[in-house]
């Protein structure tokens, strides 16, 4: 971060100015230092929905929302997607460099070896209903880990909070799994530890004790990939919520939890599940004018779901390699072309043309796409938002981690604009009417 200039604020009422410091990163926009605002003016700034407020100095990952750019540590998603692999890009984004072989081997060694929960864990499960919602028991049993993994809790002790990332990583997808497992009557499976992590994961998911599960290379690259593009996604919701909730000191396990509870709403992680039952109940080709109508339509509230984004200005980039991986999925399973991708591929041509999209800059966003892929790969709609929380753990822990460690960080505490009563009487209860 770097001093680049002032700019000045002139109060129109009383005539008195301010200069504040213009402060500059490696790229994107500048931003206006306005730590002293309140001290010096007296007055707040007035954001809600944080459109113009940068919350924290980061360095893990970029965005320029109008050019359609995503970068992790300065290397782009869509080179990563197709050279990497997810147990890389953790290490690119938990450490700030890709691994050699060796560093490579150790970390994904040291992950395979965190994948196990306590067996107390499993009893915990049967407390759930069975028809509770997978992010639903995800989000209980990760806040629960720090009353099972005491001896990562010190979030001052470096080799603590390493601990607890790994064992967040490696046990999500047997957290998320064990969740599915549940909600069909299915034994839980244990990891096995020969696989890979996207391997490990279908295998817990799809696989019964009874069977040995044959995995398929293609659905396991698909998913690896789908763990790629989800895993940071610098500060959105969730991320300011791991963030926030982390700002107080509270444990890396209770503030993941967090996460995935901001996660799991249909304006976020939710929408691809969203979108999935939009295309359904849309149904066919000749319903896609009508239902636009509704969109544009502003006392109807509908909304086109996997359309749109708070930084995104242009083609989300994770949309564009997972609209490629979709068609190579389907191509691959042989399922020659699903109904309700070719109706998604309609609608997004439709809707790349409409004056009403084009004018408020609404592209397809990543989940546009992926719940069409997840159906292809068989995963059940309830698990969705789960998968995308399994990859975005790697995300939520790096931001976590580059929180404690800055040294400029501070307890988030928001202000607000009050417009609520002012200071009056108690009325005593006979006397109110
Ligand atoms: N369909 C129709 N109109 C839309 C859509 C959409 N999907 N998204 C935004 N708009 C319109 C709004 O009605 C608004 O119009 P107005 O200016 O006439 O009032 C304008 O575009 C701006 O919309 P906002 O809601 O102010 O934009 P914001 O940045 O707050 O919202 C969001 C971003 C929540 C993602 C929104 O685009 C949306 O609801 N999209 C559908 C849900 C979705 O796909 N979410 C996934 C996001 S990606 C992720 O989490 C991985």
């Amino acid at each position: 971060m770097s001093n680049t200039g002032t700019v000045t604020l002139t109060d129109d009422a009383t005539g008195k100015s301010w200069k504040f410091p213009v402060l500059g990163g490696s790229i994107g926009p500048n931003v206006i230092d306005v730590r002293k605002l309140y001290g010096d003016t007296g007055y707040f700034t007035y954001d809600p929905g944080f459109t113009s407020t940068g919350s924290c100095e980061s360095k893990i990952t970029y965005i320029d929302g109008d050019k359609g750019v995503l970068l992790h540590r300065g290397y782009n998603i869509a080179e990563l997607a197709e050279k990497s692999d997810f147990m890389e890009l953790s290490y690119l984004l938990l450490n700030g460099e890709l691994p050699n072989a060796q560093q490579k081997a150790k970390f994904t060694r040291d992950i395979t070896m965190h994948t196990m929960l306590h067996e107390q864990i499993a009893t915990f499960y049967r407390g759930f209903r069975r028809d509770a919602h997978p992010m639903a028991v995800c989000c209980g049993v990760v806040g629960a880990l720090s009353a099972f993994y005491h001896d990562s809790l010190d979030i001052n002790d470096p080799h603590q909070r390493m601990v607890a990332s790994y064992r967040l990583i490696a046990k999500m997808p047997t957290i998320g799994a064990m969740a599915y497992k549940y909600s069909v009557g299915q034994p839980f499976m244990y990891p096995d530890n020969k696989l890979s992590y996207a391997g490990n994961f279908l295998r817990m998911m799809f696989g019964v004790p009874a069977e040995e599960y044959v995995m398929n290379p293609v659905v396991e690259k698909a998913m690896d990939r789908i763990f790629m593009l989800h895993a940071d996604h610098e500060q959105n919701a969730s991320t300011s919520t791991v963030r926030l909730a982390g700002s107080s000191g509270a444990n890396p396990f209770a503030c993941i939890a967090a996460g995935i509870a901001s996660l799991w709403g249909p304006s976020h992680g939710g929408a691809n599940e969203a979108v999935l039952k939009m295309l359904q109940e849309i149904g066919g080709k000749d319903k896609i004018g009508p239902f636009l109508a509704r969109v544009k339509d502003k006392a109807d509230h509908t909304r086109l779901m996997g359309f749109g984004h708070r930084v995104y200005k242009n083609y989300d980039p994770r949309a564009t390699v997972m609209r490629k991986s979709c068609h190579e999925v389907l191509a691959t399973l042989g399922i020659g072309s699903d109904p309700l991708l070719e109706l998604a591929m309609e609608m997004e041509e439709f809707a790349l043309k409409d004056d009403y999209f084009i004018s408020k800059k609404l592209y397809p966003n990543v989940d546009f796409y992926s719940g069409i892929i997840f159906r292809a790969l068989g995963i059940p709609v309830s698990m969705f938002t789960v998968i995308f929380a399994i990859a975005r753990t790697v995300g939520w822990i790096s931001q976590w981690t580059e929180m404690i460690e800055d040294p400029q960080s501070k307890i988030g505490r928001p202000r607000q604009l009050y417009s609520g009563q002012t200071e009056r009487p108690y009325t005593p209860l006979h006397a109110r009417k």
